[in-house]
């Protein structure tokens, strides 16, 4: 292990970034018979896997979890084939999955695998986890395993379609830090914007090939009262317990 960061507390899970972003999210999607929803970094206790196939389901979307951890992917599966027997879970490396990966149709891509090392410690089984198949698990192989899942999906995104990081966050330079440290500035240079920010994660939409009503759409876009009002809450939360 290299670096340990201090990571802010995260006040918005990115799973609940898509879900409180939804009206908007659907709005864009209008064959979703035909299009994928891709998690990758399957759910590990907090239950992203369950609520995001629930969701692909309702809107119709096919959906694909992968994880790079033999029992999460196993845990996965089952979770996925109770909501959709036709819904799939892929032990694989996510951004080697991505790269393979023969369709230009992701609707959405939540991007949530590869641990940050930080001042909050993991827990030993994820550790061993990283051990059992050879990783270092180090920020510097966060950011690289992020970027490369970026690279790959980038033009397999449809347009007006969406990336969701988790573990991200601004620094006091407005510099972006934690998974999509290096994934998040690719991407922007690469025709997505950003859609929603709230620590610690980010929404992104690609914007390029849109036409001009849908532009317009996204210029005026405000994320909803609900997911504001879910970060004060947290937020005040938070500074209470500390005082
Ligand atoms: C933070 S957890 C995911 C949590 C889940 N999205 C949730 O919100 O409940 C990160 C997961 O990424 C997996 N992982 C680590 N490296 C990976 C890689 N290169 N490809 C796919 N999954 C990976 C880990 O095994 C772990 O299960």
């Amino acid at each position: 292990m290299d670096e340990i960061i201090n990571a802010p507390k995260s006040m918005i899970h990115g799973d609940e970034m898509i879900l409180l972003n939804r009206t908007y999210i659907d709005s864009f999607i209008s064959t979703p018979e035909s299009l994928t929803f891709i998690e990758i970094g399957s759910q590990r206790g907090t239950g992203s896997t369950s609520r995001l196939s629930a969701y692909a389901k309702a809107l119709g979307l096919h959906f694909i979890t992968v994880d790079a951890d033999a029992d999460n992917s196993s845990s996965a599966a089952e979770i996925v084939s109770r909501v959709d027997r036709s819904f799939e879970a892929h032990h694989a490396l996510g951004e080697v999955y991505l790269s393979s990966y023969p369709h230009d149709n992701i609707a959405i891509c939540y991007l949530d695998a590869f641990d940050l090392v930080t001042d909050w410690p993991h827990k030993e089984s994820t550790i061993n986890s990283y051990k059992k198949r050879n990783a270092e698990f180090s920020n510097q192989a966060a950011y690289e395993m992020h970027l490369k899942a970026s690279e790959a999906i980038v033009r397999k995104v449809i347009p007006g379609g969406f990336i969701c990081f988790d573990d991200v966050w601004k620094d006091a330079n407005g510099i972006w830090q934690g998974k999509g440290k290096t994934a998040i500035p690719y991407l922007l240079s690469q025709g997505y914007d950003v859609i929603c920010y709230m620590q610690n994660s980010l929404l992104l939409q690609r914007t390029d090939g849109l036409d001009e009503e849908k532009r317009k759409k996204v210029a005026s876009y405000r994320p909803p009262m609900s997911i504001w009002l879910k970060y004060l809450k947290r937020r005040l939360a938070s500074v209470f317990s500390k005082s």
